[in-house]
């Protein structure tokens, strides 16, 4: 899936890996020596593919800004993955250890930071001013998003409106973010930049609500490990649902019951417990049909916008990624 739009980028996906592997270097051993960890074990880079994407719908070909867009969202992305990994303190991501875990948390901090800082030295130097802006915006965003998550798990009374404020800022912010500024930077029509807007903003929530629905989901077999986000006090699409299927006193019975539960001071079996508790819950009350019912219109509306680019070779890709979030299984 992805790899056909890879193909289909040819040369401007050459040119953000050249871009994207000379912008880490460093004189530092040890900043490569992750690095190289870092490249050996990177993700499906989507926000790039994404970016260029967006360069292409709007130009035929990707500018050197479209390029620094592209990868800028890479950049910022894995930033904010090793800094996340400290955060939630995980040993594990795609299956393999963590920086966190491997090397230390300050390493995965401080390679987060490089990283950060790379990303920003990139748009600073060609970039304009609504590139910096989108960027500046996207980062605030995303530490909004950690810290409304952070005091939610606090009060456990995350409302749906409060969910989609939270996986906005930590998720599709930073979809957003790598279109536009790509879009912006091929020199994109006011009328373009809303359908590319409305676009990534859609298709970020989608994919969020998808990797929430991965947590509730052993049977898929995606490499991430399940029951996680309960015992983080982490409500997510899949437990709202839950809470809106199950009659009040068992919804209410299970918030009373992980009020009490402190995830620091207890064993791992009653971790075990609470999180396999909870991933019957959803799947008896059906939460995961409702998550799956919400991600479902996001991809509906993420596809509405494309009227825009109807029938170019780019417009078929980006349909065929929409409606791929809806099924993938990674
Ligand atoms: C993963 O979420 C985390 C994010 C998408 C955003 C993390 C953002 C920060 C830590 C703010 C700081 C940002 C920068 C750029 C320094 P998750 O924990 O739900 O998903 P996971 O299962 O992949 O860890
Ligand atoms: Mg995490």
């Amino acid at each position: 899936m992805y790899r056909r739009a890879k193909e289909y980028l040819g040369s401007d996906w050459l040119a953000f890996q050249e871009m994207f592997r000379e912008s880490i270097h460093s004189d530092v051993l040890l900043i490569n020596q992750v690095n190289a960890y870092l490249l050996e074990h990177s993700g499906k880079q989507l926000r790039p593919l994404l970016a260029l994407l967006a360069g292409r719908a709007i130009s035929g070909v990707c500018n050197d800004r479209v390029v620094r867009c592209a990868v800028a969202s890479e950049l910022l992305h894995t930033a904010s993955l090793l800094h996340d990994d400290v955060a939630d303190d995980s040993p594990i991501r795609r299956g393999s250890p963590t920086v966190m875990a491997l090397y230390s948390p300050s390493v995965s901090v401080l390679i987060g930071d490089f990283w950060l800082s790379r990303g920003i030295d990139l748009i600073l130097m060609k970039c304009d001013n609504q590139v910096i802006g989108y960027y500046a915006r996207c980062l605030a965003d995303l530490v909004e998003g950690e810290m409304l998550q952070l005091e939610k798990a606090g009060s456990l009374d995350t409302t749906m409106e409060d969910y989609r404020t939270i996986i906005y800022c930590k998720t599709a912010s930073l979809f957003k973010a790598a279109m536009m500024t790509a879009a912006h930077s091929a020199g994109a029509s006011a009328e373009q930049m809303q359908a590319i807007e409305s676009y990534s903003f859609h298709l970020g929530m989608a994919f969020q609500m998808m990797d929430d629905i991965f947590d509730y989901s052993p049977q898929l077999n995606t490499g991430k490990p399940v029951g996680v986000d309960i015992v983080e006090k982490k409500l997510t699409l899949p437990f709202l649902g839950f809470l809106h299927n199950a009659p009040r006193d068992v919804s209410s019975g299970f918030v009373e019951r992980l009020r009490k539960f402190d995830m620091n001071s207890c064993k791992e079996e009653e971790k075990k417990l609470i999180s396999s508790e909870a991933l019957s819950l959803v799947e008896r009350y059906k939460g995961l049909e409702y998550a799956q019912e919400c991600l479902d219109r996001e991809i509906g509306k993420a596809l509405e916008s494309l009227s825009e680019f109807n029938d170019s070779p780019v417009w078929e890709h980006l349909v065929a990624l929409a409606q791929h979030m809806s099924v993938r299984k990674r």
